[in-house]
C-alpha cells in the first residue's frame, strides 16, 4: 500500500543545491531550496495570498514556493505557523526576531533564515548557472567591481547574482532603492559595499545554480 504522505520527488538539481546552500551558509543561516511545482501557489497562507498582488501564476507559484521553504526553516528554528506577507515595497516581512531572504528563477525557489545575532540581515539570489547576456552585464558591472576566479563563464552571472542578493540584505536596514552602480562587489574578497555605507560579506556557490548570499553583521576580518 502506497504511504499516506509520500516524500516528494527529488526534483532535478533539489538535493545537489541544498547541499551547496548548507555548505556556504554562515553559522546560524538556515537554508533551503525547492524546484517550483504546479499548485505551489497553495503554500500562500491567506495573508500571504492578500499581500502579493495579483500577478503572473508562474510568479505566485514562486512566491509560494519560496515560502514552503521559509516556513520550514522557521519552524526548524521554533517559530510555527506565521506568515511571511510581502510589503509595498516588495520586501518580505518576517516575524520578530527573525531575518531572512527569499528569491526565485524560473525553476527554483531559494530561502535562508536565522535568529537576529551577530547577522542582522540577510540577502538571497538564485539564478541558473548560464553566461550572464552581454546587454545586461553592461547595465550591472561599472568600473568599481573586481572580478574573482569564479570562472569567466558564470562570473557576470555571479556579479548580477550578488548584486540582487546585497540590494535584498541592505534594503530592510536602510528603506533605499539601489541601483547597480549603488553597489560595488569585490568577488575577489567576497564582499560588497554600497553607496550607502554599508558593507555586506558575501558567500555563494556556482552549481548546480547559481546563489549568492548576502548578509550585514557577524564576525569581520
Ligand atoms: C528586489 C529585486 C531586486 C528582486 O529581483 P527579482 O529578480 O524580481 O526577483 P527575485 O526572485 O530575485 O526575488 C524576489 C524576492 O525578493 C524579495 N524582495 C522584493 N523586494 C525586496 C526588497 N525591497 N528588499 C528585500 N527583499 C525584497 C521578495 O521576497 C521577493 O519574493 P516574493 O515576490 O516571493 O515575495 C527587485 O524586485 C527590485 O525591487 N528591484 C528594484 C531595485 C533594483 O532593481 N536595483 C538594481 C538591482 S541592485
Amino acid at each position: 500500500m502506497p504511504a499516506a504522505n509520500p516524500s516528494p520527488p527529488d526534483l532535478p538539481g533539489e538535493t545537489s543545491l541544498a547541499r551547496a546552500l548548507a555548505a556556504i551558509a554562515p553559522y546560524g543561516v538556515h537554508t533551503g531550496c525547492r524546484f517550483i511545482r504546479e499548485g505551489d501557489e497553495t503554500h500562500l497562507s491567506p495573508e500571504e495570498a492578500r499581500s502579493i498582488p495579483a500577478r503572473r501564476p508562474a510568479m505566485r507559484r514562486a512566491s509560494g514556493a519560496a515560502r514552503w521553504i521559509a516556513h520550514r526553516l522557521l519552524a526548524d528554528i521554533g517559530i510555527k505557523n506565521v506568515a511571511i506577507p510581502r510589503a509595498p515595497s516588495g520586501a518580505p516581512v518576517w516575524p520578530d526576531g527573525t531575518i531572512g531572504s527569499l528569491a526565485h528563477d524560473d525553476d527554483m525557489a531559494v530561502a535562508a533564515v536565522a535568529r537576529i545575532g551577530q547577522i542582522v540581515s540577510l540577502g538571497i539570489d538564485v539564478e541558473p548557472a548560464l553566461p550572464l547576456p552581454d546587454d545586461i552585464f553592461a547595465l550591472v558591472a561599472t568600473g568599481a567591481d573586481r572580478m574573482g576566479s569564479a570562472g569567466q563563464r558564470l562570473a557576470g552571472r555571479l556579479l548580477f547574482a550578488a548584486k540582487e542578493a546585497v540590494y535584498k540584505a541592505v534594503y530592510p536596514l536602510d528603506h533605499q532603492v539601489l541601483g547597480y552602480e549603488d553597489i560595488a562587489v569585490d568577488l575577489k574578497a567576497d564582499r560588497a559595499t554600497t553607496t550607502t555605507g554599508r558593507r555586506v560579506s558575501l558567500v555563494y556557490c556556482t552549481a548546480p545554480r547559481v546563489v549568492v548570499l548576502g548578509y550585514v553583521g557577524g564576525v569581520e576580518d
